[in-house]
């Protein structure tokens, strides 16, 4: 099963920055997942939210630049203005400092294509292009930023339009939110243009068919999201990972991909 460090090894280190993403890589991840949104300088950054608030310290550099409805939109920043931020841990009980930066997409890319270099191994990278409806220029930004770095990619979206149009060869996930798309006619269509859908964990354990739905499609099955300090803790998360890999699982997002790593290699005839 594939191991997909969300938004890096995020359960460590702050999401969707460098020391994230390479913590993920050193566990052994086998694909590290950076959201992108655009700047107003048409930069792809990695970045969950199209807002800063959540998880940089904007408020305190550029208390001036909130709109009326008091959020920090990335769209309103050139991305010279967002390198000068912190990223912050909006969780509680993890990584407590403010000590690393928003990176583009492209410094993601330098990163695993770098480590792949220096390792031997083929990590990939899985962005999710986000909120693509605010802002039309994201797909061609990324694709350009793609195209310059030999990594093994696969893109990933919950907009079903903008993915079936994207002019490329990398493998598409469709993200699923809508349960009319996990069934078999929603299946079949997204089997037209993807390679697979990522899911909820509730979505497989939910529906015992669904794998083997999707399977049949063609469609490989990636689920998220997998936190072994969310609130079901630790024992729960390894009950959880042992129960997807029994359906036929095919990947995994977590925020732990050191601990998803150990439990699927405990598996007997499960190489991880
Ligand atoms: O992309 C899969 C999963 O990460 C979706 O959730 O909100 O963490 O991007 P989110
Ligand atoms: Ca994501």
């Amino acid at each position: 099963m594939d191991v997909i460090a969300h938004r890096g090894a995020s359960g460590y280190l702050p999401e969707h920055t460098l020391p994230a993403y390479a913590l993920g890589y050193g566990q052994g991840a086998h694909w590290i997942e950076p959201d992108v949104v655009l700047t107003a300088d048409d930069v792809p950054i990695a970045l969950h939210d199209d807002t800063l608030g959540r998880t940089t310290n904007v408020a305190m550099h550029y208390p001036d630049r909130r709109r009326d409805d008091g959020r920090y939109y990335a769209a309103d920043f050139a991305y010279a203005e967002i390198a000068r931020l912190r990223v912050v841990e909006p969780r509680a009980n993890r990584y407590p400092h403010a000590t690393f930066r928003v990176p583009r997409l492209e410094d993601v890319l330098q990163l695993v294509h770098g480590l792949n270099q220096t390792t031997g191994r083929n990590v990939g990278v899985y962005p999710e292009l986000k909120h693509p409806e605010l802002q039309p220029g994201l797909a061609d930004a990324v694709l350009a930023v793609l195209r310059r770095y030999d990594v093994p990619i696969r893109l990933q979206s919950f907009d079903a339009h903008l993915l079936a149009k994207l002019d490329t060869d990398h493998p598409r996930v469709q993200l699923v939110r809508d349960a009319t798309q996990t069934e078999d006619g929603g299946l079949e269509q997204i089997a037209t243009y993807a390679a697979g859908i990522g899911v909820s964990s509730f979505a497989v354990t939910d529906d015992a068919t669904l794998v083997a739905r999707a399977r049949a499609r063609g469609l490989s099955v990636h689920v998220f999201t997998l936190r072994a300090d969310g609130e079901r803790g630790p024992a729960s998360f390894a009950d959880e990972l042992i129960g997807l890999a029994a359906q036929g699982v095919d990947g995994v997002f977590t925020d732990h991909p050191d601990q998803a790593l150990a439990v699927l290699q405990a598996l007997p005839g499960c190489s991880g």
